[in-house]
Order: structure tokens, then C-alpha cells, then sequence
């Protein structure tokens, strides 16, 4: 392209992540409803989530619920009730793509990638900048 915009850097849309207050019906919400079942479930201690990820083709949808009330997820809840809190777009290099939305002028929540579950490395982008959306950028 010829204004300024970088080479395309998502190469697929690797989750979709629904806060919920309980991990357990959700998961039997989405067997019950919609026959599926999580392919990985994993505790992540540094964000205070408990997250089970349902396999929908190449993505995932991550239900995701709090294992302690000082967790990010905790407030949302509080704030605004289940529901769609962040998507995860899959990139090849997480640093490249970090340091594109920077250059772009995007507000950021990680400064340099960290690890994620599943042995992934992501950042977070700030929804303020991204049209109000909460950016996971995801390298597998
Ligand atoms: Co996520």
C-alpha cells in the first residue's frame, strides 16, 4: 500500500474471549447448546484467569473467568456483566505486529510481548485506540 500502512500482519482470528462468572456452566452452556467441548483448559496465575478453550475450526472460542477478586477479568465482570471481552487475532511475529500498532500511534497494555497460555507468546492492545476492542495479538 502506498499510505503508510504495513503489510498485512493477522493471519487469522485465533480466539474470541467471553468473560464468565462461572467456568463450569459455561462450559456445559456451550455442550449443551452448541455441542462442543473444550480441547484445552488451562489456569494462568499471572492474569488471575482460568480460561477453557472450545476448537471452532483453526480458532478458538476462550471462555474465561477469574480465580481471584484482584484479577482484570474480576472487574470486568463487575463492571459489565459476561460477555465478549477481548479477541485474539493470530500474527507471525508478536514483537513486528506490538511494534506496528505503536508506530501507528495505538495505545498499548503490554510494551513488549510476554508469555501466553497454550505456550503462546501475546500483547495486549488498549480497546482506548482500537475502537474500544481489546487486542490480543497472539504468535502460536
Ligand atoms: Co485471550
Amino acid at each position: 500500500m502506498s499510505d503508510g500502512a504495513p503489510a498485512p500482519l493477522l493471519t487469522e482470528v485465533d480466539h474470541v474471549a467471553i468473560a464468565v462468572a462461572d467456568l463450569e456452566a459455561a462450559i456445559d452452556y456451550y455442550r449443551r447448546t452448541f455441542g462442543v467441548t473444550p480441547v484445552h483448559r488451562e489456569r494462568v496465575e499471572s492474569d488471575g484467569v482460568e480460561e477453557a478453550l472450545i476448537a471452532v475450526a483453526e480458532s478458538y472460542i476462550q471462555l474465561v473467568s477469574p480465580t481471584r477478586p484482584d484479577s482484570p477479568v474480576a472487574g470486568f465482570l463487575e463492571r459489565r456483566g459476561e460477555g465478549l471481552h477481548h479477541v485474539g487475532y493470530r500474527v507471525t511475529d508478536c514483537a513486528a505486529a506490538l511494534q506496528a500498532v505503536r508506530e501507528a500511534g495505538g495505545r498499548l497494555i503490554d510494551e513488549v510481548p510476554r508469555p501466553g497460555s497454550r505456550g503462546t507468546t501475546v500483547a495486549f492492545v488498549h480497546p482506548k485506540g482500537a475502537l474500544g476492542t481489546l487486542i490480543e495479538l497472539v504468535q502460536e
